[in-house]
């Protein structure tokens, strides 16, 4: 079936560029999916197009400010009504304004009242978007949860040459797609707790006892949750990975520490996917200072073995399962090396998760460390789906898929 955006509401907001011409087209595609299209400008696009170009091609009044009809409200109406918002082109003092949070006028004050995906598509002058603020304010946008698209690179306003140019329309139209699509998903709206990396026990102030776990696969869960529209929880282990973008991270590094961010969490979640490699001991005593080689328990005459006493971690899985106040579907993974499947189905059973996604550790390109993963998601009443190799973000959107099948209240 050909995409379509039959049945919705798309905003599109458009600011005082040159490209502005461009979104009159814009409007005419999104037409022709289907959408239903709301167009407002800002006063500077008023220079550049005429609302009544907007008014012929989507049959529908084109607002231009906020003290048209003061008594309908137009802002908030406009942004209620919309499934997915466009601002094309969106110009650095749009930009600017939208991360600072300023509203005023039409469409500033439109994007404060917005709920739904949102696609800005930036075009200005090379110098403006290499600008530190304009770089800073796409950075925050993104982190929000907007869509950046663009800009292209190519023959500016001018004759100028580089990047500022306003996305090309089927670029634009994929991404609104995309961001309709993304408001469809079961997760859209729903509190996602991912967990990641391999936790770290330590010894002393230089050593830790801790696992392979790089953090890819949990982060992977954590970036396609958001990119669906969850509000994503991630509670990180130590890793070497920046912070995802549009996702609340929360840096801990040891068992008991995660143990005590997730169950903060947990009550809020609907979905808790539990991707960390957790110690399952700790050392029972950790000296603030280095310790000496004569310090060990156990150590006599160089050559000599030591004894490492270690207490168990909570298992944060299992605890979860327990809580009859937790109503969150809980994915667990299971790391194994050998009889992968009955392992697996044993930790389903006995950690009580709803899920639980098994991976061959052995293999060299699955389980840690590596951008890939080969795995088996197994559930309460016999499910089993084999997901082969693919990359751990196509794993992970196969496992919210399930999770979101699963969704309680
Ligand atoms: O981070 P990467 O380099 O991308 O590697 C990904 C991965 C191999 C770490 C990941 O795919 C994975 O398998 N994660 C789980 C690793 C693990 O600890 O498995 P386990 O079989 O020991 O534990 C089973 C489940 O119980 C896991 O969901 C684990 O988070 C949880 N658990 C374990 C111990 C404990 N004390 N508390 C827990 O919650």
């Amino acid at each position: 079936m050909a995409p379509s955006l039959a049945g919705r509401e798309v905003l599109l907001g458009v600011s005082g560029g040159v490209a502005a011409y461009k979104a009159a087209s814009l409007a005419r595609g999104l037409k022709k999916l289907g959408a239903d299209v709301q167009v407002i400008l800002t006063g500077g696009a008023t220079r550049f197009v005429q609302p009544a170009q907007f008014e012929a091609l989507t049959g529908r009044r084109c607002y231009t400010d906020t003290f048209s009809d003061v008594e309908r409200i137009v802002h908030v109406e406009v942004a209620r009504r919309a499934d997915v918002a466009i601002f094309a082109p969106a110009t650095t003092n749009l930009i600017a304004k939208f991360a600072a949070g300023i509203a005023d006028d039409l469409v500033t004050s439109t994007f404060t009242c917005l709920t739904v995906p949102t696609v800005i598509a930036p075009a200005m002058h090379t110098e403006m978007w290499l600008h530190p603020a304009t770089q800073a304010a796409v950075r925050l946008l993104a982190e929000r949860g907007a869509t950046i698209v663009g800009p292209g690179e190519g023959e500016l306003a001018g004759g100028d040459v580089g990047p500022g140019r306003l996305e090309d329309e089927d670029v634009l139209l994929e991404a609104v797609l995309r961001a309709a699509g993304r408001a469809d998903h079961p997760l859209s709206g729903r509190r996602v707790v991912v967990t990641a990396g391999g936790t770290r026990e330590r010894l002393d102030p230089v050593r830790f006892l801790s696992n392979r776990s790089t953090g890819k696969m949990g982060y992977a869960i954590a970036e396609a949750a958001a990119a669906v529209g969850a509000t994503v929880d991630l509670v990180a282990a130590p890793t070497a990975l920046a912070d995802p973008p549009g996702v609340t991270t929360t840096h801990v590094e040891s068992a008991l520490d995660m143990h005590a961010a997730v169950m903060a969490l947990a009550p809020a979640a609907d979905v808790i996917v539990k991707a960390a490699a957790v110690s399952d001991f700790r050392p029972v005593a950790v000296s603030d200072q280095k310790l000496k080689k004569d310090a060990w328990t156990g150590s006599g005459a160089e050559g000599d073995g030591v004894t490492l006493e270690l207490a168990r971690n909570p298992d944060i899985l299992a605890d979860l399962g327990r809580r009859d106040d937790i109503d969150a579907v809980l994915v667990g993974f299971a790391a194994e090396t050998t009889d992968v499947e009955s392992y697996g189905r044993g930790k389903l059973e006995s950690k009580g998760a709803d899920l639980i996604v098994v991976n061959d550790v052995s293999q060299s390109d699955a389980g840690f460390g590596v951008d890939t993963n080969r795995v088996v998601i197994l559930g309460r009443d016999g499910f089993r789906r084999a997901v082969d190799l693919a990359s751990k973000r196509a794993v992970a959107d196969v496992i919210l898929d399930l999770a979101a099948e699963r969704l309680r209240g």
